[in-house]
């Protein structure tokens, strides 16, 4: 089935691979509050006290940037993007932005990214910006002030659950595919499930999930909060997906073939679908 509205954005074969457009920075605004109204409108799980400095790394739009600005007005909020931050909303005082790729800027010693001066660091939807995440974590850590919180925030496609919360995708190869592509680029789709092994190894503690039901079709009566993003997901998640197919099918899989059975199976649901968003907070010793 095809969606109604047209393709919204362009990719690009990079492992990061979505343009900076203004369609795209739709995208992704509609993807944050939509996101923000499955959690609850509690977008922040981390148990923070008298924050001064938080670091919302790959901030994208600003959208949560400002919100953390809103919610944390006695806090510097510094958002962190490799492409610049669009124009769409006014920057509050306490919000600067910076422009650059996360590794490269730290490597360099930017001035606002002192080691031990961040009481969060959070990031949400990375999970195709991090191509190490030891490494990653290693700098979040070197960031925070002892005590200080990590929250990452991904969305979990690679096991889908119907609406009794059974587990219905163990045959279904196809997501295996989807992951190849991105694994090759160093990418880990995978990530919210590993993520507090990582967290645990990296010498975070107290590390903690928060998983949201997150459905591809709306109408799940019980679920209101669903509503919003799987009408969201339902056209947005069509031309990246079809991007892993293309990218992870070998010799003598069809990748159409695989991303219809995709379409079918998750986006226009034969058996109504879901898959996590996952919050994950741990703490630095
Ligand atoms: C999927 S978007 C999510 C944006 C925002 N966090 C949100 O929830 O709307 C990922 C963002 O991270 C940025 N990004 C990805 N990898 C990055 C890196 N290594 N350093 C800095 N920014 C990065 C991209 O430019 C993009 O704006």
């Amino acid at each position: 089935m095809s969606t109604s509205q047209p393709q919204p954005y362009q990719l690009t074969d990079n492992a990061y691979p979505f343009v900076p457009s203004t369609a795209e920075h739709n995208r992704l605004e509609q993807q944050c509050a939509a996101l923000n109204e499955l959690m609850l409108d509690k977008p922040i799980r981390a148990p923070l006290k008298n924050s001064q400095k938080i670091l919302d790394i790959g901030c994208g739009t600003g959208f949560q940037t400002d919100l953390l600005a809103k919610m944390y007005p006695n806090a510097t909020i510094i958002g962190l993007d490799m492409s610049p931050v669009p124009d769409l909303r006014p920057k509050r005082d306490n919000v600067i932005y910076i422009l650059g790729e996360f590794n490269e800027l730290i490597e360099k010693g930017h001035e606002l990214l002192q080691p031990g001066t961040f009481d969060l660091v959070y990031q949400r939807m990375l999970l195709m910006g991090v191509t190490s995440w030891p490494q990653h974590l290693e700098s979040v850590k070197s960031l925070l002030k002892p005590d200080g919180y990590f929250e990452s925030q991904e969305m979990d496609f690679w096991k889908m659950y119907d609406r009794d919360n059974n587990l219905v995708s163990q045959e279904w190869h196809f997501l295996d595919v989807a992951t190849r592509g991105p694994a090759e680029q160093g990418l880990n789709l995978k990530i919210a499930e590993v993520l507090p092994e990582h967290l645990s190894q990296a010498g975070f503690e107290g590390v903690q999930q928060e998983k949201f039901p997150m459905a591809f079709q709306k109408g799940w009566k019980e679920r209101p909060e669903t509503e919003k993003l799987a009408v969201y997901l339902n056209w947005a998640c069509r031309p990246w997906w079809r991007r892993f197919f293309e990218k992870g099918a070998r010799e003598g899989e069809d990748a159409e073939v695989l991303y219809r059975e995709f379409e079918r199976k998750v986006v226009d649901g034969e058996v109504g679908v879901h898959g996590l968003f996952v919050a994950t907070v741990g703490r630095k010793a």
